[in-house]
């Protein structure tokens, strides 16, 4: 027989999670939400009565509880049911986030209960329009104590994830990963994006435009090494051309210029690995990207 849940904290990655462990047959105890509307409507979603918006109600009777409120109200929620005694002693507490680690749910250890998290790598933006398991073929970590982490693996198999393990004290370098591919890619192709414009593409066509070479280039990566996937001037180490680069951007887009640089500076690094610039190339290209190190 499986576990017993309950979710605390009615949103949308809560929400999911009651969807798609209730259909492989986790038990659902109780559910949870500051307002008693969504845990009501996160019941329903699964036909069930039990909800409510007294938290330790709840979670009394589950053997894994899921604190999935926003991440700035998770220990204080956590906090707040373990005064009130409201984990079980056996019970395994779980919460979502990406940024926090299991840390943040000490107090349900004075109840006896063991901590983890369990973070999927996936956007959710519903709490309704999930026909399609949101957590199958995706990747979700999971760290904290060992108790926690046991069951956490299993409930990532059941969801059909794909389950990593992570330390807990280098959360935060995975945090800070994925902020990097999913945020600073968004910075990026804004960066190409004001470029293009730039150079008289309309806006309407700008996107259309660079998506063949978006995509080439990351079915290059998934297919082959980083260094391998490099092309371009600064990997044949044709300075003539980057030095066009930063003398027409310095005069029509300066305030671009700036990060253009820093990405220069670390394709440099990738250059050198793919061994196609040599080492006086290279010092050029740092001189011209403008890092001071090695200028000196
Ligand atoms: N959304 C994503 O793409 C995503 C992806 C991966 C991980 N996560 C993580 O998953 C967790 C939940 O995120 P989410 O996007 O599902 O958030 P969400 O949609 O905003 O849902 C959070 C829910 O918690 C309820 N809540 C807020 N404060 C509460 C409190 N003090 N006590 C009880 N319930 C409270 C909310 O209010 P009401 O009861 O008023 O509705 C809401 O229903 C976070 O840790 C987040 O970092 C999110």
């Amino acid at each position: 027989m499986k576990p017993s849940f309950s979710i605390v904290g009615c949103g949308r990655v809560g929400t999911a999670l009651a969807k798609f462990l209730s259909k492989v047959g986790y038990i659902p105890t109780g559910f949870a939400s500051k307002s008693l509307s969504s845990a009501k409507r996160a019941a329903a979603l699964i036909g069930s009565t039990n909800f409510t918006d007294v938290l330790w109600e709840a979670t009394k009777k589950a053997d894994i509880v899921f604190i999935t409120t926003p991440d700035g109200a998770i220990e204080e929620v956590c906090k707040s049911i373990a005064d009130k005694n409201g984990f079980n002693s056996d019970s395994i507490v779980l919460h979502c986030s990406g940024a926090l680690t299991s840390e943040i749910l000490l107090s349900a250890k004075t109840c006896g209960a063991s901590i983890g998290s369990l973070h999927p790598l996936q956007s959710f933006a519903s709490t309704t329009e999930y026909n399609i398991n949101p957590f199958s073929g995706i990747v979700t970590s999971v760290e904290g104590d060992k108790k926690a982490v046991d069951a956490a693996k299993l409930i990532v198999e059941d969801l059909d994830s794909v389950c990593i393990s992570i330390k807990t004290d280098t959360k935060i370098l995975y945090h800070a990963s994925a902020v990097v591919a999913s945020n600073y890619l968004v910075t990026l192709l804004d960066l190409s994006l004001n470029l293009i414009c730039q150079a008289g593409v309309p806006a309407k066509d700008a996107f259309k435009g660079l998506k063949p070479l978006i995509e080439g280039t990351l079915s290059n990566i998934e297919n082959m090494s980083i260094p391998d996937a490099l092309t371009g001037p600064i990997a044949r180490g044709d300075v003539q051309t980057i030095e066009n680069h930063l003398s027409e951007i310095g005069s029509k887009t300066p305030n671009l210029l700036p990060l253009y640089k820093t990405l220069g500076l670390h394709t440099i690094e990738i250059a050198k690995a793919k061994k196609t610039i040599t080492d006086s190339t290279a010092k050029r290209l740092k001189e011209l990207f403008g890092d001071s190190i090695s200028q000196k």
